[in-house]
């Protein structure tokens, strides 16, 4: 079987997050994901740590410098396939991933500025990773996640101001991407349930 060595590509709340995670199931790939990376620093009480927080709470990238070194390490300890989410995220971030990784195919979900903003602004987290939303994903109990009850939170990153911000600095920086990885890219409509994108995105793979 290939190995897959997969970027998911897409706008905040496209469903990267969401897609990964049924792909690195599914094909038994490993799921490195930089946002939860990043969101478990955060809180560590170390000098990176409250950088960190005081960057993506305001809906600012890491450094490039800090986030390409996170993921060159991480990548050096996988033996086999894995799905990039959220990585990379600028120009020179995927310029710096050619040199240490072979990259074979980018999946790109595309969703429309409206749908994400209120997706963003429904959505709620667990602390042991899940993640849920209050219009397209329900927990069983409302506001207490079905895998392990404890109570659901939003993110400090899902205001309406830092939503409308994250989505200018993706046109910004992530959007040339498109380009850059046109030879390996395929599209996908994410403005589908979750389970039809994952179809689609089996059907890519396969
Ligand atoms: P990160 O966590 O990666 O944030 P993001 O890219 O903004 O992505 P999200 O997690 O918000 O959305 P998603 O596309 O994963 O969608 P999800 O599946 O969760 O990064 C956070 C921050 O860390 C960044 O802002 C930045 O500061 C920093 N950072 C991360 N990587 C970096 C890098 N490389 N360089 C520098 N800084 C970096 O779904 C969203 C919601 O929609 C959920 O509620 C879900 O249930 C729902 N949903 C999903 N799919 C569907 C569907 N098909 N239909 C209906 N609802 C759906």
């Amino acid at each position: 079987m290939k190995t897959y060595k997969i970027v998911i590509l897409g706008p905040p709340g496209s469903g990267k997050g969401t897609q990964a995670k049924m792909i690195a199931e599914k094909y038994g790939i490993e799921h490195i994901s930089t946002g939860d990376i990043f969101r478990a620093k955060r809180g560590d009480g170390t000098e990176l740590g409250n950088k960190i927080k005081e960057l993506i709470d305001n809906g600012n990238f890491v450094p490039d410098d800090i986030t390409i070194k996170i993921i060159e390490e991480k990548l050096g300890s996988i033996e086999g396939g894995y799905m990039l989410d959220g990585f990379p995220r600028t120009i020179p971030q995927a310029e710096a991933l050619k040199g240490f990784a072979d990259i074979n195919m980018v999946i790109y979900i595309d969703v429309k500025d409206e749908v994400l903003v209120s997706r963003l602004s429904s959505r709620l987290m667990c602390k042991c990773g899940e993640s849920y939303n209050k219009i397209t994903k329900k927990p069983k109990k409302d506001n207490f996640c079905d895998k392990c009850n404890q109570e659901l939170y939003q993110r400090e990153d899902e205001t309406p101001e830092v939503v409308q911000e994250r989505l200018k600095i993706y046109k910004e920086k992530t959007e040339p991407l498109l380009d850059f990885y046109k030879d390996i890219l395929v599209r996908v409509d994410g403005d589908q349930p979750i389970n039809k994108v994952f179809e689609d995105i089996k059907k890519v793979l396969s």
